[in-house]
């Protein structure tokens, strides 16, 4: 059966990045991987040509695609666009609420040969192997009522709402003690249910959920701690769930123990296995145009595609250890750039994965 995926590109650095793991699926492609890639506007890029920046096609061509590989959107073009649903964002968020694509699952996993890279000590990270687990379609980010107001005194307000139903926490607990299950059996579950009530139910349904999952250790963490705690002893972690902010801020933190947030990949997936997939970046507008962002972390979305939505894990491993051999060879992008390696460009590393994916059959 031919796997549709969708390649939404969109902003900023998304396009050079695509386009490098687009080379990895084209070799998968050449060696016998059924595949048919359509292409699609999202973010500022659709906005530039459409006026919006999610057009009804391509949420079309999203709901009828087995996987979609999405670079990143926004950038400063946009960001004071006026109605604020117009902005680039909202593309993103639509299409993970119009897919349902409520398990956001973060890896920040250490490549040895990144010891150095990181900005932590090597004994620190080094091994460290962490799934986050993120709650994608709840929380602040979807919560009504939301807006701005203005009080009696002429003082002007905004507010949001943080909103998490019984349901959601469920589904996406059990997600992160299945994962578990596969792992060191180990689940933290970060909240602030000291303070917010949201949290306070999403404890209590962990506390429940956990009691299916008697081989798994379940452990609560708030988020204020979490976040010390990930910088001051990673590996104590196994599986992170948390929700759609608290995740949000949690995976950027723990990117760089990986060495650069241009390492981390994700997969946002729905209850029947379709999923988007893309790095846990930005668009990085700073760097964008100069052949210089790190691809790797689109290369390794493209991975978890294969291997979360269209059943080819041999060939999401094959990439993974391409990865792996080119930063063997000292190949690095600026971002983790080390004394004695070389430097390469975003698509002079795209190409040295496809050269070693080819080679490690
Ligand atoms: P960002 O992740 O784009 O960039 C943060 C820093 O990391 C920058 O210095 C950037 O150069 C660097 N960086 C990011 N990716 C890199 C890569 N692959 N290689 C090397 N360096 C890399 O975050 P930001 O600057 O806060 O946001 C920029 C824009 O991106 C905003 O419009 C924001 O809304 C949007 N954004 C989109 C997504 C997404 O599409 N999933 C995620 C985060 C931010
Ligand atoms: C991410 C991004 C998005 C988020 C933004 C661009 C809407 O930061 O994918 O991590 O907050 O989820
Ligand atoms: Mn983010």
């Amino acid at each position: 059966m031919t796997n549709r995926i969708l390649v939404l590109p969109g902003d900023g650095i998304g396009p050079e990045i695509t386009a490098e793991a687009v080379k990895v699926l084209d070799a998968c492609y050449e060696e016998g991987f059924d595949m048919e890639l359509v292409f699609g506007k999202v973010g500022g890029d659709a906005i530039d040509a459409t006026g919006v920046p999610l057009p009804d096609e391509t949420l079309k061509a999203a709901h009828d695609a087995d996987a979609i590989l999405l670079g990143a959107v926004g950038g400063p073009k946009w960001e004071a666009l006026e109605p604020r649903e117009h902005r680039p964002e909202k593309g993103l968020l639509g299409i993970r609420k119009g897919l349902e694509l409520y398990a956001n699952l973060r890896p920040a996993i250490l490549y040895p040969q990144l010891a150095e890279a990181s900005t932590l000590r090597p004994e620190v990270v080094s091994g460290l192997d962490i799934m986050i687990v993120r709650e994608l379609t709840g929380d602040i980010y979807f919560g009504e009522p939301r807006g701005f107001g203005e009080k009696e005194d002429g003082t002007r307000y905004g507010y949001n709402t943080y909103i998490s139903d019984e349901k959601e926490i469920r589904r996406i607990g059990r997600t992160a003690f299945d994962l578990a299950r596969k792992r060191n059996r180990k689940v933290c579950s970060v909240d602030k249910a000291n303070v917010l009530e949201a949290s306070m139910l999403w404890r209590e349904i962990m506390n429940d959920i956990a009691k299916d999952y008697p081989d798994v250790e379940l452990s609560h963490m708030y988020i204020d701690n979490a976040s010390m705690q990930l910088v001051r002893a990673p590996k104590q972690f196994d599986v992170i769930v948390t929700g759609n902010m608290f995740g949000d801020i949690l995976s950027d933190e723990a990117s760089m123990l990986t060495g650069s947030i241009g390492m981390l990949p994700s997969a946002s997936l729905n209850a029947s296995g379709q999923g988007m997939f893309e790095p846990s970046h930005g668009s990085a507008p700073d760097i964008a145009g100069q052949n210089i962002a790190n691809p790797l972390a689109t290369i390794l979305s493209a991975a978890m595609m294969l291997r979360y939505s269209l059943e080819a894990p041999e060939l999401a491993d094959r990439i993974e250890r391409a990865v792996g051999d080119v930063l063997d060879q000292g190949l690095r992008t600026a971002d983790i750039m080390q004394e004695g390696a070389r430097r390469v460009t975003t698509s002079e590393m795209g190409d040295a994965v496809v050269e070693a994916f080819k080679r490690l059959k």
